[in-house]
């Protein structure tokens, strides 16, 4: 799945273009979708966890949230519905994990219930925030792609079921954005909070994003300086543990390790000459982008 956007690397590809290209390979159509179903089923354990940390302090949000529950484990369902229907795997999906990837990359330990109740609300709500904007812009670029695709029976139903879930995904942006501005009205100091978590959360997200897409060489680099953006969005104090911490693991990268050598396995199997003749010279391309760091895509939609 990776390789079939690497100029994303580069920022030069939007959504549209991404979903475009995947919707005309079918295996890589069907780990898309498999993704979806993953990232909808597991965000039903993440908002029942938060619910849980929580403890009834705010039961108007717990209300709200057991709602969001219900509608995230409606779309899993449909996908995966969807997915057994045509035969396809809902195994979990192999390689670098978006989700992983983005708790990895919170600070929950600054952060908990505990010790600062509105600090608390304020990052869920931005992290949740944050997710869902993404998942309305693939959703709404996958829709784009699938009307321009082949009209097979395949892909209508395929569309179909994004197109129930993309208006209660875009109803969630709406929620957050409204809990966010009502935390922001309280006082001056409050505004300030809301809108450092949302640049926070922007960043975080936009790391782990990048880094399920990117495979090549130098993305380790390419890593570091997403996890520095993150970081300047702390506190300054709060800024070299977090970096330590999450240092050897960024260069290290197993995960990153196993995608890339599966990957190569899997291109080799299929086709060798294509591997030394487009792969090789592919993986390598992106090195100058370490030198060259790119303007970062505009990546969030706007909730109305
Ligand atoms: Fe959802
Ligand atoms: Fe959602």
């Amino acid at each position: 799945m990776t390789v079939a956007y690497p100029r994303k690397l580069n920022n030069a590809m939007s959504a549209r273009d991404v979903l475009t290209q995947v919707v005309q390979q079918r295996d890589i159509h069907m780990i898309t979708l498999n993704r979806y179903r993953y990232s909808e089923q597991r965000s039903c354990k993440d908002l029942t966890n938060l619910i849980e940390s929580i403890d009834g302090k705010s039961p108007e949000l717990v209300k709200d949230l057991s709602h969001h529950i219900a509608d995230e484990a409606r779309h899993a369902m449909w996908l995966t519905d969807l997915l057994v229907d045509i035969g396809v795997s809902v195994g979990n999906p192999p390689g670098t994990s978006y989700i992983d990837e983005f708790e990895r990359l919170l600070d929950s330990e600054n952060i908990s219930p505990e010790k600062a109740w509105d600090d608390f609300m304020i990052s869920s709500l931005a992290a949740i925030n944050v997710t869902e904007k993404r998942g309305c812009e693939y959703f709404s670029a996958h829709i784009y792609a699938l009307k321009q695709a082949p009209q097979t029976e395949e892909n209508i139903k395929i569309r179909e079921t994004i197109e129930r879930i993309l208006p209660e995904e875009t109803g969630h942006v709406r929620w957050g954005n409204r809990w966010l501005g009502k935390i922001a009205d309280r006082s001056p100091e409050h505004r300030q909070k809301v809108n450092q978590a949302k640049r926070k959360y922007a960043a975080i997200e936009q790391a782990a994003f990048e880094s399920g897409m990117d495979i090549m060489a130098g993305a380790e680099l390419r890593r570091l300086s997403n996890l520095l953006a993150v970081a300047k969005e702390m506190p300054i104090w709060e800024q070299p543990q977090y970096l330590l911490e999450r240092l050897p693991e960024t260069l290290i990268a197993p995960a990153l390790q196993m995608t890339r050598i599966q990957l190569a396995q899997r291109v080799v199997k299929d086709d060798p000459k294509m591997f030394m003749e487009k792969f090789v010279p592919m993986f390598f391309s992106n090195l100058s982008g370490i030198q060259k760091p790119q303007k970062k895509q505009e990546t969030q939609v706007k909730a109305s």
